[in-house]
């Protein structure tokens, strides 16, 4: 008999989490389609129920304690207890320094550190009782550094810290901790980012391409694929690891 793994992916109704979701379905876990609102990740559900998988809608701020205990606890006796978990949420708030709000300085923080650190200490105790788990963050070549996102920036090199602590952890409970660290991938984030700077989202993609080895911007199956690595029974000695996909060497 095979176990159905369950596996949490937060932000994952649209855009690159939802590559996940659907990937990780295909490859045979339960998902939770995690995201702000529970209707906005229906459709990705309706998607994996569609092609045989098995999914659940979840509603959940990550960055909001008492509403992620109350989620996992809900994923867990609706769909399985989780042992895999990919912190995905994301949002971006650029500006550059001397125009950035402390608000924007925020609420990057809050979605992205903190909502990793309560998604994680929410589920560890389901992977620890499995003896087994797997833990993707999503850090982003911007923790290298990146012009307008010192917001970002920060809490993308945070989270590979924080991936580096918790591999450390967790380890010898058979539990894996790695990121993937995408560049350009084509979404609504980097649709709103053409926006802000005032290009259209077709010439953002141009200009952008230049400068990438492989000569085309990245999709979100590039990154699914990626997180797929690190979440199979194979990559069970690959541990506290960042994963750059962005079409060739990033520094
Ligand atoms: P997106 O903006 O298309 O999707 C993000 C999703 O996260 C949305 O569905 C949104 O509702 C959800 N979300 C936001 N705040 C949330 C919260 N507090 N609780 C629960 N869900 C929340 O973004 P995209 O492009 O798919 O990015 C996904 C992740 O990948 C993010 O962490 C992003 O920072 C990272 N990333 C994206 C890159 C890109 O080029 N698109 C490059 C590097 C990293």
């Amino acid at each position: 008999m095979t176990i159905t793994r369950t596996a949490i992916v937060t932000g994952a109704a649209r855009g690159i989490g939802a590559a996940v979701a659907k990937r990780l379905a295909a490859d045979g876990f339960a998902v939770a389609v995690a995201d702000l609102d529970e209707a906005a990740g229906k459709p990705v559900v309706e998607e994996i129920e569609n092609a045989g998988g098995r999914a659940l809608a979840v509603g959940v701020d990550v960055g909001d304690e008492p509403a992620v205990r109350a989620a996992v606890e809900r994923i867990a006796g609706e769909l399985g207890e989780p042992t895999v978990l990919v912190n995905n949420a994301g949002i971006i708030r650029d500006n550059l320094l001397f125009k950035m709000t402390a608000d924007d300085w925020d609420a990057v923080m809050n979605v992205h550190l903190r909502g990793s650190f309560l998604m994680a200490r929410a589920v560890q105790g389901y992977m620890v009782k499995a003896g087994w788990g797997r833990i993707v963050n999503l850090s982003s070549t911007s923790a290298l550094g990146n012009r307008g996102q010192a917001n970002y920036a920060a809490a993308k090199a945070g989270l590979q810290g924080f991936t580096k602590t918790l591999a450390i952890e967790l380890g010898k409970f058979g539990v894996t901790v790695n990121a993937v660290a995408p560049g350009f991938i084509e979404t609504d984030m980097t649709a709103a980012t053409a926006e802000r700077i005032g290009v259209s989202f077709e010439q953002l993609k141009k200009d952008t391409v230049a400068r990438i080895p492989v000569a085309r911007t990245g999709l979100p199956a590039d990154i699914a694929h990626a997180v797929a690595f690190f979440v199979s029974e194979g990559a069970g000695f690959v541990s506290g690891q960042v994963l750059y996909v962005a079409g060739g060497p990033t520094v």
